[in-house]
C-alpha cells in the first residue's frame, strides 16, 4: 500500500487493522461491480420479487400531480436490491467537498474511491472501530466533553477508551494537542483518535494545525477520525475532508442529518484514503444504503437541494446570532462556554441572577421546560467542564421566541420558589 507524502512515517495500515479484517474475503453480492454482473434484462439472480413492490399502486404511477412525482420515484424499483456502491451519491458528495479547491493544482481532488457511506455517521463510527481496533486488545482515544456514541461504540466493540479532556479552562474548549501527542507516544495500543469538529457539545472547530500535528506524530501508528457532523454551520471552507488525499491516516466523517435536514434517511459518509476506504467497504453489509435513502440523498445533493440547504443554514445562522444576543438578557443565564460554529449553543445556568453556574438549577430548568412547558433542550451539566450546562439547538424563529419566553418565565419561577 502506498502512503501519501504527508502521512506520519510510523503509519502502517496492516499493523493497525484487525487481523481477521485483513484476511477478509468480502461478500460479493448480485449487484456488485464486475464484468460478470448484470443490472438490466431478465433479472432472476438475486431472489427478488419480480412482481414488484407491495406498496406499488397504479394511481401513483399514472398520477400527473407533480407533488406525487417524488412518491413515484421512491417506489419504482423498490423490489430490486439497491446499488451496493452508491457511486452517484459518492460523486455528488465529492463534488460538494472539492468545490472550494476547484482549480487549485496542488490539491488532489476527492473521488468515490475516498468514500464509504453508512447508515448515518453512527454506523461509520462503529465500522471504523470494527476495522481498526481489536476487541480486548486495542484502545481508542477521545477528548471529552464529546459525542457520546464514540464511547458507546467502543464499549460495544470491547475497545478501551483513553480520554484526554479538551482544555476545560479556556472558552471554546480547545484541543490539548500536546497532551494527546504524549498519550499516543506512551501507548502504542491506541489505534484510533476520535475528534469532533465542530464539537458536540462544544460547538467549536478543532484547529486543523492540531489535527495535522497528530497525523504526523513521529512514532504513533494509528488513524485520526474527525467527525464533521456539523461542519456546514461553520464558516465556508472549514472542512478538512480534502486532506484525506494527503494523509492516509485521516478519516473525516460527515452526515446529511444536520445541515441538510435529512436525519430520517440515515446517510453518513466517511472520507479517507483509498486503502483505508477499501477496508471499510469490505466490512459493510452489502446493501447498507436503501434505495429510498439514496434517491432522497441525490435530491438533497442536487443544485436545488443544495440551494435549499444554504437557505436553511442562513436562517439558522441568523437565529443563532439572535439567541447569542437575547439569551444573556435573561436573568440567570450565564456564559456561553462553547463556540458558535454549529447549530446549537452551550450555555451555563446560574444558581441565582448574577450568581454562579449551577448544575442542579440547570437540571431543574431542563426538567421543568420539558415536563410542563413543552420545550425540550439537553442537560449537559454532568459533562467535564460543563457545570450548569444546557445545550440548546437553534430552532425556527417561532420556536426560538417560545424558547426565550419559557426560559425567562421558568427561571423566574425557580428563583422565587
Ligand atoms: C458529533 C455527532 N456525530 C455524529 C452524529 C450522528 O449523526 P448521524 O445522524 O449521521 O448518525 C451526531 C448526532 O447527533 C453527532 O452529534
Amino acid at each position: 500500500m502506498t502512503v501519501s507524502n504527508l502521512t506520519s512515517p510510523a503509519f502502517r495500515l496492516e499493523a493497525i487493522t484487525r487481523p481477521n479484517i485483513l484476511l477478509l474475503e468480502p461478500y460479493r453480492c448480485a449487484r456488485d461491480f464486475s464484468v460478470s454482473d448484470y443490472k438490466t434484462g431478465v433479472l432472476l439472480d438475486a431472489n427478488e420479487n419480480a412482481y414488484g413492490p407491495s406498496v406499488y399502486t397504479s394511481d401513483v404511477a399514472s398520477s400527473k400531480d407533480p407533488s406525487r412525482l417524488i412518491e413515484t420515484d421512491l417506489i419504482a424499483g423498490l423490489h430490486r436490491y439497491p446499488d451496493p456502491h452508491q457511486e452517484d451519491v459518492k460523486q455528488l458528495l465529492c463534488d460538494l467537498r472539492n468545490a472550494p479547491n476547484k482549480g487549485k493544482s496542488n490539491i488532489i481532488p476527492l473521488t468515490p474511491d475516498n468514500l464509504y457511506v453508512g447508515v448515518g455517521s453512527d454506523e461509520c463510527i462503529d465500522t471504523v472501530i470494527r476495522c481498526f481496533a481489536a476487541p480486548g486488545r486495542d484502545k481508542m482515544l477521545t477528548c471529552p466533553p464529546t459525542y457520546g456514541m464514540y464511547s458507546v461504540s467502543a464499549q460495544v466493540n470491547d475497545v478501551e477508551v483513553v480520554t484526554v479532556n479538551l482544555d476545560l479552562e479556556t472558552k471554546g474548549f480547545p484541543l490539548r494537542v500536546d497532551k494527546v501527542m504524549e498519550a499516543l507516544s506512551n501507548d502504542s495500543s491506541i489505534h484510533l483518535v476520535y475528534l469532533c469538529s465542530p464539537g458536540n457539545p462544544t460547538a467549536s472547530l478543532v484547529d486543523p494545525e492540531s489535527v495535522k500535528k497528530i497525523l504526523t506524530h513521529p512514532t504513533w501508528n494509528g488513524i485520526v477520525v474527525v467527525d464533521e457532523a456539523y461542519i456546514d454551520f461553520s464558516p465556508a471552507g472549514s472542512s478538512i475532508a480534502p486532506l484525506v488525499t494527503e494523509y492516509d491516516n485521516l478519516i473525516v466523517m460527515q452526515t446529511l442529518s444536520k445541515a441538510f435536514g435529512m436525519a430520517g434517511i440515515r446517510l453518513g459518509a466517511s472520507f479517507a484514503s483509498s486503502p483505508v476506504t477499501r477496508i471499510l467497504n469490505n466490512v459493510k453489509a452489502p446493501y447498507n444504503i436503501s434505495s429510498l435513502t439514496s434517491t432522497l440523498a441525490l435530491k438533497a445533493l442536487s443544485p436545488s437541494g443544495l440551494s435549499n440547504m444554504h437557505k436553511n443554514i442562513d436562517a439558522i445562522v441568523s437565529q443563532r446570532a439572535r439567541l447569542l444576543e437575547e439569551l444573556p438578557k435573561i436573568p440567570g443565564i450565564g456564559n456561553f462556554i462553547g463556540g458558535d460554529a454549529s447549530n446549537f449553543l452551550l450555555v451555563q445556568i446560574l444558581d441565582k441572577p448574577r450568581g454562579v453556574p449551577s448544575s442542579p438549577t440547570a437540571l431543574r430548568l431542563y426538567e421543568t421546560l420539558a415536563v410542563t412547558k413543552g420545550v425540550v433542550i439537553r442537560y449537559r451539566g454532568k459533562e467535564p467542564g460543563c457545570v450548569g450546562g444546557l445545550r440548546i439547538t437553534v430552532g425556527t424563529e417561532e420556536e426560538n421566541t417560545i424558547l426565550l419566553e419559557k426560559i425567562k418565565e421558568t427561571l423566574l419561577e425557580i428563583y422565587s420558589s
